[in-house]
């Protein structure tokens, strides 16, 4: 067992499926609705809960039916809810449109989440007890800082997912050990296309970096070590939401019980694969059972 805290998300996420994605001013007949848990923070500890991680959730959601959804579905994972605070306002929620190919165009409206702006009572006891903090960018950036700095101060190790995309400050990626950016938000961080020239850059500012780049797999990169790429399984992809979670979610566990960077990648890419080829975000994380047999 690993102790895992992730700070960050839960998002009602607002699914639909249609063959193309409606352009400016105009309107398409979709396929079919759905209302499926999601968020970043949440996919991330539901991921990591899933593949056998001990796994606590700091965060918030609100005080309505999706609030009290989004909480069974962590706990139903096995997810600590117990520094999950409920506010007293709208559950966040995300608008997504997943289209034949399995791609998807979201808009976030933040709800509770943008009620996080710093750690609460408790919260920091609990980091400091961890092996790793997870955190993404769907919180406010003080909370982000604030959780990486209370890791900092307890040797526990920090990664980022720096989604969505957003320029950083110098203060949070300082206290980051890891930062797992997918090939765009590599880009944007860095100004550089090429993951490979994206993780050089980024290692002048983080020790070790993770860039996942979809069905083209995992790059990493280290300051002292030479660079890896792994591939990913080839799979039909039916809805690639949470799947950069999902990697993450895996990566964190392996990493934790000690297994090498090359096979915690490839373990976390047989993951994610899982999670592409079902619908929706934490509905598609596979269990640690169905990711060995791969
Ligand atoms: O990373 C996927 C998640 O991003 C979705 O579940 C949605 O909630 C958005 O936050
Ligand atoms: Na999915």
């Amino acid at each position: 067992m690993s102790g895992i805290v992730v700070l960050g998300s839960a998002n009602m996420d607002l699914v639909v499926y249609v063959a193309h994605a409606p352009k400016h001013g105009e309107t398409v007949t979709g396929r079919e609705f759905r209302t499926i848990p999601g968020g970043k923070g949440a996919n991330q500890a539901v991921a990591a809960a899933r593949a056998g991680g001990e796994v606590a959730m700091i965060g918030a959601v609100g005080a309505d039916e999706y609030g009290e959804l989004l909480r069974h579905t962590l706990e139903a994972s096995g997810v600590d809810t117990d520094l999950l605070r409920t506010d007293e306002g709208a559950s966040g929620t995300a608008h997504i449109v997943v289209d034949d190919q399995g791609r998807n165009a979201i808009v976030v409206i933040p709800g509770a989440n943008g009620t996080v702006s710093g750690l609460g009572p408790g919260d920091e006891t609990v980091i400091a007890a961890a092996d790793a903090l997870l955190l993404q960018l769907e919180l406010p950036l003080s909370a982000v800082l604030e959780g990486a700095e209370a890791a900092r101060r307890h040797s526990v190790r920090t990664v980022l997912t720096p989604a969505p995309a957003q320029p950083l400050p110098p203060e949070l990626l300082a206290a980051v050990d890891l930062l797992v950016p997918n090939e765009h938000e590599a880009a944007t961080l860095t100004g550089i296309a090429a993951p490979r020239g994206a993780a050089e850059a980024l290692l002048r500012q983080v020790p070790e970096v993770v860039i996942t780049m979809g069905a083209a797999g995992s790059l990493y990169a280290a300051r002292d070590a030479a660079p890896v790429t792994v591939t990913a399984p080839r799979v039909a992809a039916v809805d690639t939401t949470g799947a950069g979670d999902t990697y993450v979610g895996a990566l964190t566990v392996a990493l934790c019980e000690g297994r090498p960077m090359p096979e915690a990648m490839r373990w976390a890419s047989a993951a994610a694969a899982l999670c592409v080829r079902r619908p929706g975000a934490s509905t598609s994380m596979p269990y640690r059972t169905e990711i060995e047999v791969r």
